[in-house]
């Protein structure tokens, strides 16, 4: 512990050694909990000492891809498939704002149906509405589709490269697209987006150095936005065998992750709360700094099956637990729901 703590100390990141080091703890390792004491005090000392709510529409679960782990793939044909028109996205997120959620996520799988403009649309409408920072996480698309998105008003994209290990990636994912993907998340640094990315845990074949070369490839390329969940089996999908992503690795994950990368944006995804809701909560205590609630109407939301069993994270719920647990969500959240305090039946 000392070791890391030191190196930490003097050159505000870890290396490799350190990162692999984190990730081989075992769970009742007194160090780990020392580690992750000091990863909460780092989350603090560079972050504000803040949890960022942000607020996922997944708009469409349409996918013309057919990444091995995912099941929304476009061969899985048990999906019921659903595009919320642009008018209804927008509406979702002037709904949304009221209780001062820190951003808009716009998620969707890859769907050409919409298109440049639709989604130009759909951003300068929810930026007039609420003024709300907006966060695309589309997929690939062009270099030119992406520079209009940046000139319509989104800031932040979501781009996850799953794993860095070429061979792993090409392994799941049928359209190799591996090269493509890095290209684009440098890209979307020169167009000025604040650029998100990250990696799966439990992939088939992959290594803790492996894990430990996803984090590294994030420091060095500036991302500053960091999604890392573990692996979740699902049905009717090719890994739908391969056994689920360890909950603890992944805590661990966040914990390396904040020493590596201190000003870090890291949620506690999704992913982590469906193997289970308290293990989310944990990834607070890991470095985490943020979480992700969904704003996708019922009727739809029910249908974004990514993997099996997806938990809907609600924002009351989440808004608070994070105040039970003494931490703090974003001084506009806190504003906004004292102001709501007394008006009842507002329920996403
Ligand atoms: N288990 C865990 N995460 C998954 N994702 C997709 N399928 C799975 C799965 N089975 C994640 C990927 C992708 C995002 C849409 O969800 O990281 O980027
Ligand atoms: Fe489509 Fe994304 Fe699922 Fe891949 S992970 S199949 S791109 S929705």
């Amino acid at each position: 512990v000392k070791n890391i703590v030191n190196y930490f100390t003097d050159n505000k990141t870890i290396e490799k050694e350190h990162i692999i080091q984190i990730l081989s703890l075992n769970k009742h390792d007194k160090d780990r909990e020392d580690l992750f004491k000091v990863a909460n005090l780092i989350r603090k000392e560079y972050t504000g000492d803040y949890i960022n709510i942000k607020g996922v529409i997944e708009f469409s679960n349409y996918c013309k891809k057919n990444c091995y782990y995912c099941g929304l793939r476009a061969k899985n044909p048990f999906v019921q498939r659903y595009r919320m028109s642009p008018d209804e996205i927008i509406e979702v997120a002037n709904q949304a704002a009221i209780f001062g959620l820190d951003t808009i996520i716009l998620q969707s799988g890859e769907d050409d149906k919409y298109t440049d403009d639709d989604l130009v649309y759909i951003i300068r409408e929810i930026r007039k509405n609420t003024s709300l920072p907006v966060s695309l996480s589309i997929g690939e698309r062009s270099f030119l589709s992406y520079r209009k998105f940046r000139k319509a008003g989104a800031v932040r994209v979501l781009l996850k490269h799953e794993t860095i290990n070429k061979e792993i990636f090409k392994n799941i994912h049928p359209e190799k697209n591996y090269d493509n993907r890095i290209e684009l998340l440098r890209f979307m640094n020169t167009l000025g987006y604040v650029t998100g990315s990250g990696n799966i845990i439990g992939l088939p074949g992959q290594t803790l150095e492996d894990i430990a070369e996803d984090i590294l490839f994030m420091r060095n390329e500036n991302i500053r936005m960091i999604g890392i969940g573990p692996f979740i089996p699902t049905e009717n999908t090719p890994l739908k065998d391969h056994p689920r992503g360890s909950s603890e690795l992944t805590l661990n994950a966040y914990c390396a992750t904040r020493f590596c990368i201190p000003t870090a944006q890291m949620p506690t995804t999704t992913a982590l709360g469906t193997i289970s809701p308290d293990l989310q909560y944990q990834g607070f205590y890991a470095g985490c700094n943020v979480i992700m609630v969904n704003i996708t109407p019922e009727v739809y939301r029910k249908n974004y099956n990514i993997y099996d069993n997806k938990i809907k994270v609600e924002f009351y719920e989440t808004f608070e637990k994070i105040k039970q647990l003494g931490f703090s969500p974003s001084k506009i959240t806190q504003k906004r729901m004292e102001e709501k305090k007394n008006a009842s039946n507002i329920r996403l």
